[in-house]
């Protein structure tokens, strides 16, 4: 009989993690969760998803190595994914040192973990398309010079980098799925795409009078956060590891995702949306589109999931969590 395969997922709590456990329980893996210590309960999203007593739990910290080797040596896994960081990129402003220590270290922690343990693991690194930050080509690719405009993708470049070099140095399994940005009902609310989509469900149900927001000019390449999970298992099951851009090829604006998720309950946007300095950033990506033929042709990835399908999929998932109240 052949053995299931073991998965180590950091950062399992968060959106992608949830979809990927889902994604991996499904194709009859063992998944372990590498959870951190917080004082409140964070697995809201496992518990949506009904795999919360499916997934193994164990305790660590991206800034903390020997738990990262504690982890990889208890789940014997063969797939490592590191999902973990502090993924806010308004936060990053806010706490630089720790967003460089989490994301770009912790990256290094983990690579280093799975080269001292087992360095036949596969591993995955979340790269991101906030690399590119100040594009310097209008569709971006793995070739596209990377811009970084926060902190969060400086820390980010870094665990890129880290990736590409100890799969170089060490010939190590190592892959970077550089993935634009992908949403859900699970995504955290602090997120423009949440954000809008909850007041969207707050206002129609009487709860909310106006939507305060930054910058709506700028554009981003979106995507459904459980067709990109995809992307990432089959970046390990490739017989070689490589970077990927994995995006959905078109943009859109925060202004006509507004109106969208406002039209999807009859309402207009212009009536409740109001633009607020405390939003802004200091420095501000403005526009992102992804070019994923590599992805599509390497890999047989291809997002699945329509724009349009996405927004109304978060609304309603918000209506029905605020009407169940
Ligand atoms: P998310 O919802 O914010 O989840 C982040 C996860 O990391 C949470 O489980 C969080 O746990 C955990 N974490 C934070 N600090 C940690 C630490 N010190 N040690 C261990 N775990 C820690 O993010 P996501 O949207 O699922 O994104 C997953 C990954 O992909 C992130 O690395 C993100 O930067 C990257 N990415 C995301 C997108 C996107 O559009 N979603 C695009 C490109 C790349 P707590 O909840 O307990 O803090
Ligand atoms: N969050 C937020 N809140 N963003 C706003 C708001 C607001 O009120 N108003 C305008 N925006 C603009 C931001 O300035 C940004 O240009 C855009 O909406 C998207 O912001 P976020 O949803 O916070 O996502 P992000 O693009 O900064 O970062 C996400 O995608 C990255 C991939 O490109 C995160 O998931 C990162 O972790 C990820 O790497």
């Amino acid at each position: 009989m052949t053995k299931n395969k073991s998965a180590l997922i950091t950062g399992i709590t968060g959106q992608d993690g949830a979809y990927l456990a889902q994604l991996l329980l499904g194709k009859g893996y063992q998944v372990h969760g590498f959870l951190p210590r917080r004082s409140t309960d964070t697995s809201w999203r496992l518990r949506e998803l009904g795999i919360l007593d499916d997934v193994h739990m164990i305790e660590g910290d991206l800034s903390d190595l020997s738990s990262l080797i504690r982890a990889v040596e208890g789940s014997r896994a063969d797939e490592v994914y590191n999902l973990g960081a502090q993924s806010f990129v308004g936060t990053s402003w806010q706490q630089p040192l720790l967003t460089a220590d989490v994301d770009g270290v912790g990256a290094l922690r983990v690579l280093e973990a799975v080269r001292i343990v087992n360095r036949e693991a596969r591993f995955y690194q979340a790269s991101t398309s906030e690399m590119f930050g100040l594009i310097q080509a209008e569709r971006q690719d793995e070739s596209t010079p990377f811009y970084p405009r926060s902190p969060y993708g400086v820390a980010k470049l870094m665990g890129h980098w880290a990736t590409v070099n100890y799969r170089e140095s060490y010939g190590m399994h190592a892959s970077s799925g550089i993935l634009f940005n992908h949403e859900s009902p699970l995504r955290g609310i602090e997120f423009v795409t949440r954000k809008v989509a909850h007041a969207v469900a707050s206002i129609k149900l009487g709860l909310q009078k106006e939507l305060r927001l930054g910058n709506i000019d700028a554009k981003r390449d979106w995507g459904f956060a459980g067709d990109y999970v995809e992307a990432m298992w089959l970046m390990l099951q490739q017989a070689g590891a490589d970077d990927y851009v994995v995006a959905t090829g078109k943009t859109v604006s925060v202004r006509d995702m507004c109106e969208l998720a406002f039209a999807h309950v009859g309402l207009k946007y212009q009536d409740y949306v109001v633009q607020d300095e405390k939003f802004m950033r200091p420095a501000e990506v403005d526009v992102l589109l992804g070019n994923p033929a590599k992805a599509k042709a390497k890999l047989g990835w291809a997002p699945r999931t329509t724009f349009e399908q996405l927004i109304a999929m978060m609304v309603d998932a918000d209506l029905r969590r605020l009407s169940s109240r």
